[in-house]
């Protein structure tokens, strides 16, 4: 029943910030998937008779690629596939199955944050033993062997039914549907302290979470409704749709307006949350009080040993470059080591695994701890919650306090979207051009201290990675970092991070675009970002 395919590669299978993706159409090509989840396979040694988890965030594709890939690991030798049910897993709860069933690896499909449907966007995502997202010296296998593959095996038989709980047979390989919230579930309830926040919803805290049409809704569902207690309604949008109901599953202040409108009306409630198709990220809106990601990685460091599952405190914080400095502070007062890593999860992995840091976060909605080895958006919520239970504080109290304590780094990303891509890279080449003549040189921003492209070398394995975004450093702590997208899938996208540092005794109660106005400015002088884009407004700001 083993079928051997013949076909030639494509040359744009390289994954990127986290794993192949592409244009739903593009993946439609034929052989194009097929050749893709090959080349992984072809990319790992020692998996015959393992088990392989496969699960996605259900957009558009995920049921017809996942049993491509069931027929495909069973003729590759593996022992097991556990998918979940209905072809459902978030990307934290992947993560979780991989490590608590001693999974070789796993395979999550989606596209994260970018819309679903027919002419939107598709993923792969290949995740290695720890439950991570696959290593650069993997990824680059993966892609070096879809430059020469010239077949691939596929069994010949029916599709398998995904619907329904329990154990089947494909070839000689085990087939297990799994329910894809209890396992979470239960991870969750082991770390957080469920009857305090139980109670503190029963005492009349009110929430709103936005699952976006998207994979969250089932575990927000279990979670915050049922075994919290938060009324039904609590979770909005909670059925994961195809198409994401024709709505961009990126938890930001563009796509979660409606949101954050109802959390700035009179009558919001305490506490706002979304998150991504996916359900890695989350975007945190208090009553009245927006957090940034920045600001919220800091928060729930500052505080996590309330609770339970981080009693013992934090071993190290880590967050990616572009991130802003709030969490140093923390991790100064604490005594306990900062990592600064280049963007994207996986450079967290090796630091987590060694036991080096604990909590990690990005600017771009990503928090987690060593509970797994992706971002964690409902985690991220929860911590929150179990803060605010045993604190007895509303979120904007609680900022206000963590701002007098440790300062505050106003924060803003500006993104310029859909740029043609010789335009892009030509500002950054330029820009890198600069960068040794600007220390000592003055522009809006004030006098440049230091300008340097980022590289690092993670600490555990010496690995190096150059060209990880430039920086312009300020005389005064301030930032403004460029660097292009590594997710998008059509053209490039310019991002712009701006950052300012004000001293707790400072003026902590700026509107944050006043604050960085003149940032924003030098941003403009440094990278004539008009000039090359010919856009003189970022399309995002978050
Ligand atoms: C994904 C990754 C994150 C990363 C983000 C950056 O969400 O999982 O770890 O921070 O992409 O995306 P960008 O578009 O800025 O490369
Ligand atoms: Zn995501």
């Amino acid at each position: 029943m083993i079928q051997t395919i013949a076909t030639t590669p494509f040359d744009d299978q390289k994954p990127g910030t986290s794993g192949l993706r592409k244009k739903v159409r593009v993946f439609q090509q034929p052989h194009y998937a097929e050749n893709f989840i090959q080349s992984v396979f072809d990319s790992l040694d020692g998996y015959a008779g393992q088990t392989l988890v496969i699960g996605g965030d259900g957009r558009y594709l995920n049921r017809e690629v996942i049993q491509i890939a069931l027929r495909m690991a069973a003729a590759n030798g593996f022992g097991r596939v556990l998918v979940g049910q209905g072809g459902i897993l978030s990307t934290p709860a992947a993560s979780h199955l991989i490590r608590s069933s001693g999974a070789f690896g796993g395979l999550v499909l989606s596209a994260s944050h970018n819309p679903g449907g027919p002419d939107e966007d598709f993923g792969i995502k290949y995740n290695v033993s720890n439950g991570g997202p696959a290593p650069e010296k993997v990824t680059d296998a993966i892609h070096a062997r879809s430059l020469t593959i010239d077949q691939y095996r596929i069994l010949d038989a029916a599709d398998v039914d995904i619907d329904t709980l329990g154990t089947s047979q494909l070839g000689a390989m085990a087939v297990e549907v799994v329910d894809p919230v209890a396992g979470y579930a239960a991870l969750m309830e082991s770390l957080f302290d469920f009857p305090a926040i139980k109670a503190m919803i029963a005492g009349g805290f009110t929430l709103a979470f936005d699952s976006m049409s998207a994979v969250t809704g089932p575990y927000a569902t279990e979670i915050f409704e049922r075994r919290l207690g938060a009324p039904a309604g609590t979770v909005m949008n909670g059925t994961p749709l195809p198409d994401f109901g024709h709505h961009h599953p990126d938890p930001n202040l563009v796509h979660a307006k409606a949101l954050y409108d109802r959390m700035m009306a009179a009558d919001a409630p305490d506490f706002g949350a979304a998150s991504d198709g996916d359900g890695d990220r989350n975007l945190i809106i208090g009553r009245h009080c927006y957090v940034t990601p920045s600001d919220s990685l800091a928060v729930l460091a500052a505080n996590a040993h309330l609770a339970p599952g981080y009693a013992a405190g934090l071993k190290g914080i880590a967050r990616s470059m572009p991130t802003s400095g709030a969490a140093d502070r923390v991790a100064q007062k604490l005594g306990i080591p900062l990592y600064e890593t280049p963007t994207g999860w996986k450079f967290f992995g090796n630091l987590l695994d060694a036991g080096m840091a604990t909590i990690c976060g990005e600017e771009s909605a990503g928090t987690g701890s060593d509970h797994v080895r992706e971002k964690d958006g409902i985690w991220a919520v929860l911590l929150w919650f179990n803060i605010l239970a045993a604190r007895q504080q509303s979120v904007a109290d609680i900022m206000a306090d963590h701002w007098a304590t440790y300062g505050r780094n106003y924060y803003a990303r500006h993104d310029y979207e859909a740029i043609a891509k010789d335009k892009a890279d030509a500002l950054m080449a330029a820009l890198r051009d600069t960068l040794a003549s600007l220390p000592g040189t003055g522009n809006s921003g004030g006098t440049v201290k230091a300008a340097d492209d980022f590289a690092y070398t993670d600490p555990t394995d010496q690995s190096m990675s150059k060209n990880q975004g430039v920086r312009i450093l300020f005389e005064d702590g301030s930032r403004v970092v460029f660097r292009l997208s590594g997710t998008g899938t059509e053209g490039a996208t310019l991002r712009v991070y701006i950052e300012r540092y004000v001293e707790p005794d400072g003026d902590l109660a700026l509107a944050t675009g006043d604050a960085l106005a003149p940032l924003v400015a030098a941003a403009q002088e440094l990278a004539d970002i008009t000039g090359y884009t010919g856009m003189d407004q970022p399309s995002v700001i978050t």
